[in-house]
Parts: structure tokens; C-alpha cells; sequence
């Protein structure tokens, strides 16, 4: 009785009264799991970032430089005959594994369901983002003859039916015993008053803490544990939403090698200097991805001797890292971002509410955040038309219809050059 009592105590002094008139309606399970619930909850941290989505984002004197980066088109065949032989006996060693990023909501994309189990529309039957996932290793593993282990990385809210869908699926030949699907965290969601919004299933709702929790939950997981164990030193984080994504790139690993990086990461150049892309930078002395918002005007047009964008290289979630950097980026704290987004709850009287308006603050890390915990990173250029299809919006730019016509170009591309 008195563990109900600091309960309600603790919601009070959190202005979260509407929950008691919850708890006071709920009986038996129901009403233990939402106690249990509340008192995992962090208020402390949940109210700082409450406070946070108040406060006016103040940009700082930043001290902003280009960052190098190697255009892995203009390599000489031997600077890029050097790096690829680095990366390969690496990932011939069994050095490699791959995370997929697959715990997003989606939301722009409005897909019911986990964003790897949307089909895309390519070559009349279609594909599912996870099969184009799988082929994508899978042309790997023969080519270098391993096995890489696949880590995917899901939410609460989408782990069965991710699980559900690949079993269903054989995970489409991927050996099974090869894949570790793992759940990331989540924090609550909080209205525009601060007060936590409920689900229908009369728990407080939370979301995926942003792909920023990747590294946490590997730990956390026990993965990381499993990669160790197996004797990996490279892994790969990439996302589920684009089709063209190379998770292999033995030029990317090489270079990473070769620089004696922690971190190394695929750009491809941005559309034009206005493009709405995060891009990468040095900040204050470490590599950053610069929002385009925080981006002054004049650096996004600056130039180069060679007429290239000094801030051009745009983040595509196309990672990798050094199993040493995960470990420390896992150990350490990053910083929240809030989204304001629509979310259905259930109100006082029990009644669901589907708002069509953003009515609430999802809080999220980013994966590139991490970035400036490091002195150096090593970034590779890639082509937009060969590395980068993404599937963000139901329709107009980087929709499905976009990344079908990248995906079925890029593969006509390949398959002139096999005939040739
Ligand atoms: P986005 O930031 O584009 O988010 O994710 P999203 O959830 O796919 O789409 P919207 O914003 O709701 O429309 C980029 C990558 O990060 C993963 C996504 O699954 C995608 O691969 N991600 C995002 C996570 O794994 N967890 C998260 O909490 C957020």
C-alpha cells in the first residue's frame, strides 16, 4: 500500500494527476504493470527534457571547419587497389559485422507495420526493404566467403512483428543462426503541458529513444558481448530505409584501416549548397554532422580551389566503427533531440484520441552524435546514384517511387557492365 502511495506521490509532484484518475479506474494486472511502469520512469531526466523543448535553441560561437574526405571515384587503381586489400583480408579475417538501424516509427512513410517489411515496387514483383537488405549481404558472403553476422536492431513497439516477418520469410536465405534480432530503449512521450500520454493498453506510451540508443542497447543487449566473443573489430550501422546501401564496402574498411580511424563513414555529395541534409564538419575542434539549419548560409556555398562545396558531404546512416568505439560511445551519455509528432492516447474518461495535428514530444538520440567524442574521422565519397535510395516520405522526394527508379537504375548499370 505504501509502495501505491510514493506512486502517487511521485506523480504528483510531477504534475501527473490525470495518470492517478487512471490508476484509481484500473484493477488487478493492469493496474500493477502501469505502477511498475511508472516507477521505472526517470522524472528527473523526463522533465529536463520537457524543460529543454521550451527553451530557445541558442546557437552557439562555433568554431566550424571543412573535414577531408577521399572522393572514391577519383582514387588512382592503386590507391584503391591498396585499400580494398586491407578492408578484404579484414573481412575475410570474420572481422565484420553489420548492425541494421530497423527501430524507427516511420512515420512519414505511413506504412502499417515495421519499415523493412514495406515492398518496394521494383521489378514488378517487388521487394521487401529487408530482402534487398539480405541480397545485399548475402552477395557479400559469396563474394568473400564468410558468413557476417546480422545484428538488427528493433523496437518495442515493431520486435515481434519484425521477428514474425522475417521467420515468416526464412529470413529470406540468410542463415538464421547468423542473425540477432535485439530491442532498443525507449523514453515516454509528453504532451505540450508535459504530461505523459497513455496507450490503449492503459500503459504510459513510450517511443524508440532515437538511432542514437543503438549504442546503449548493443551493449545492453548483449551483443556487443557476442561480438567480442566472436573476435569482431569493424562494425557497420546502416539504416533499413535505403535500397541502395552498400553495408560492404572493403574501400570503406580499408580506408578506416589505413587512416588508423576509429570511425569512418560514406558521404555522398550534396543535391546543391541548400539541400536539406545534415553535412559533415569539424566543430570546435572534433567531426560533427552540421544540421543544414545550424549551417550558416555563406559556408553551405563556400567552395574550394576545386570548385567542390566545403561543407558537401551529406550523412547518409552509412557507418562504421572500430568495435573500441562502441564500447566507449556505448558508456557515455548523448544528447536528446525532441520531435514533435502526432500520437493517439486515451484521455481521462477513457476515451482514444487520434489527433491529426503533432500534439506531442518523442525525445531521441542520433546516431552521429557520437561523432565528436572523437578526434578524427575518415569519410569516403561515394555516388548518390549508387549508394543512396532512401524511403523517408510517402511521396515526392525520397519516397518509394524515387528509390524504386535509383534501385532499378543502379541495377541496370550493373548488369551493362557484366555484359560488357
Ligand atoms: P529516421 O530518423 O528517418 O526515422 O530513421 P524513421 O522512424 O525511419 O522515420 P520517421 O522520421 O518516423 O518518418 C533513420 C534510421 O534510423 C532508424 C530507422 O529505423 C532508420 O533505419 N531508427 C530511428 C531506429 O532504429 N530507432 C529509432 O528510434 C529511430
Amino acid at each position: 500500500m505504501d509502495k501505491i502511495q510514493d506512486t502517487i506521490d511521485t506523480l504528483k509532484v510531477y504534475n501527473q494527476t490525470h495518470i492517478i484518475k487512471i490508476l484509481e479506474k484500473l484493477e488487478g494486472k493492469q493496474k500493477t504493470e502501469l505502477i511498475e511502469q511508472i516507477n521505472k520512469i526517470d522524472f528527473h531526466q523526463m522533465m529536463e527534457l520537457y524543460d529543454n523543448t521550451k527553451k530557445e535553441i541558442q546557437i552557439k560561437e562555433n568554431k566550424i571547419e571543412p573535414l577531408p574526405y577521399l572522393d572514391k571515384e577519383k582514387l588512382s587503381i592503386e590507391q584503391k587497389e591498396e585499400l580494398d586489400m586491407l578492408g578484404e583480408v579484414a573481412l575475410r579475417k570474420g572481422e565484420y559485422a553489420v548492425v541494421t538501424m530497423a527501430g524507427g516509427q516511420g512515420t512519414r512513410l505511413g506504412h502499417i507495420g515495421p519499415k523493412g517489411t514495406f515492398k518496394l515496387d521494383v521489378y514488378g514483383k517487388g521487394k521487401y526493404l529487408f530482402e534487398i537488405l539480405v541480397e545485399n549481404l548475402k552477395e557479400s558472403n559469396t563474394k568473400y566467403d564468410i558468413i557476417i553476422p546480422w545484428y538488427i536492431m528493433t523496437s518495442k513497439e515493431n520486435n515481434a512483428a519484425t521477428k514474425k516477418f522475417l521467420e515468416k520469410n526464412n529470413y529470406f536465405g540468410y542463415p538464421k543462426e547468423y542473425v540477432t534480432i535485439f530491442t532498443q530503449g525507449e523514453l515516454p512521450l509528453l504532451d505540450t503541458d508535459g504530461k505523459f500520454l497513455i496507450g490503449k493498453d492503459m500503459k504510459i506510451k513510450e517511443a524508440s529513444d532515437g538511432n542514437g540508443g543503438t549504442y546503449s542497447s548493443l551493449r545492453a543487449s548483449g551483443c556487443l558481448a557476442d561480438m567480442k566473443e566472436k573476435g569482431i573489430k569493424w562494425i557497420f550501422i546502416g539504416s533499413v530505409d535505403n535500397a541502395l546501401l552498400k553495408m560492404v564496402d572493403i574501400t570503406l574498411l580499408g580506408m578506416a584501416i589505413n587512416e588508423g580511424v576509429q570511425i569512418a563513414s560514406k558521404s555522398v555529395v550534396k543535391a546543391n549548397p541548400h539541400e536539406r541534409v545534415g553535412v559533415f564538419c569539424r566543430m570546435n575542434g572534433h567531426p560533427k554532422v552540421i544540421e543544414y539549419t545550424e549551417l550558416p548560409e555563406k559556408m553551405a556555398e563556400e567552395v574550394d580551389e576545386n570548385g567542390e562545396l566545403k561543407y558537401g558531404e551529406s550523412h547518409i546512416m552509412c557507418n562504421l566503427f572500430s568495435i573500441e568505439a562502441i564500447e566507449k560511445i556505448s558508456k557515455e551519455p548523448l544528447m536528446y533531440h525532441s520531435a514533435f509528432k502526432a500520437n493517439s492516447y486515451i484521455d481521462e474518461e477513457g476515451k482514444e484520441i487520434i489527433p491529426k495535428e503533432p500534439n506531442s514530444y518523442k525525445f531521441e538520440s542520433f546516431i552521429f552524435d557520437a561523432f565528436e567524442f572523437f578526434d578524427d574521422i575518415a569519410i569516403l565519397r561515394g555516388k548518390r546514384e549508387d549508394d543512396f535510395a532512401p524511403v523517408k516520405n510517402r511521396e515526392g522526394v525520397d519516397s518509394p517511387k524515387t528509390a524504386k527508379e535509383l534501385y532499378e537504375k543502379y541495377w541496370e548499370r550493373q548488369n551493362v557492365i557484366v555484359n560488357v
